[in-house]
């Protein structure tokens, strides 16, 4: 039986998280600069992206660039959001023609004006799709979303909007880059690492974690059919008894 016949298409995750992780690394070991690896890197976003809208995942959110990748050397910070906007106009047919909607979480407006503005074009023009979410975490930090989502409650509690008794789980939720998505059931990191990084703090409170030694650019659908595998053969309790799930 082939890696993706061993799917339980009924019990897929329904958003999928990936920190995209190794091109540096990868690039390296075959004599070329960083660059060289970011560039192969986005064939595997494509790869993932289109094994996930085939499989049936709804949302799958990727790590593209952290608030703290700003302090990279300039010329690779360049090198990325140069690769950001050809990807963007690259790939907009694509997404058009497979019904997938783009969407984007983190601080949009750090972005070079014409990536943010290329990038909210692709977004409004994708808003159709019903397939699937892909989702681009952007000059995104977990910290900040959270610090950000506490601002805009305090704000409203500071009106007299809402009480104290109405902050709650939802509504952080709801105040989250991340709001009217359900939280990754899976996160998967390559490379090696096993570290989250900054990465949707909030929202992986419950994700199984998938850390693979692939680095990025040798990410593709095989790799995700085992990450998935992975992902139903785990037991997930929330807290629970084996016992009890099992009931
Ligand atoms: C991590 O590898 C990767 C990044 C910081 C950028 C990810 C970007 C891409 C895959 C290409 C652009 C993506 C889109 C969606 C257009 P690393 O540089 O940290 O590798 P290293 O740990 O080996 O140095």
């Amino acid at each position: 039986m082939s890696l993706k016949e061993q799917i339980d298409l009924t019990r897929l995750p329904k958003h999928i998280a990936v920190i995209m992780d190794g091109n540096g690394r990868w690039a390296k070991q075959q004599g070329k600069n960083r660059i060289f690896g970011h560039t192969n890197g986005v064939n595997a976003v494509r790869e993932t992206s289109e094994a996930c809208a085939e499989l049936g995942v709804q949302h799958l959110t990727m790590y593209a660039f952290s608030a703290e990748n700003w302090n990279r050397p300039q010329i690779e910070v360049s090198a990325l959001m140069t690769l950001l906007l050809k990807t963007i106009n690259g790939e907009l047919k694509t997404l058009m023609k497979n019904d997938i909607r783009l969407g984007a979480i983190g601080d949009i407006d750090a972005l070079p004006k014409g990536v943010a503005k290329e990038l909210r074009e692709a977004i409004e023009k994708t808003s159709g799709g019903k397939r699937m979410e892909l989702i681009l975490a952007l000059s995104y930090g977990g910290k900040n979303e959270i610090l950000r989502a506490v601002k805009q409650i305090a704000l409203q509690v500071q009106k007299n909007e809402i009480g104290l008794h109405e902050i709650t789980e939802d509504l952080i939720s709801d105040n989250l880059y991340t709001a009217g998505r359900p939280d990754p059931e899976l996160l998967i990191r390559t490379s090696g690492e096993m570290r989250v990084s900054n990465f949707l703090l909030w929202q992986l409170a419950y994700a199984e974690f998938y850390f693979t030694d692939k680095f990025w650019p040798e990410f593709n659908k095989e790799e995700l059919y085992k990450a998935i595998i992975d992902y139903q053969n785990r037991e997930r309790r929330f807290g629970k008894t084996s016992e009890q799930i099992k009931q």
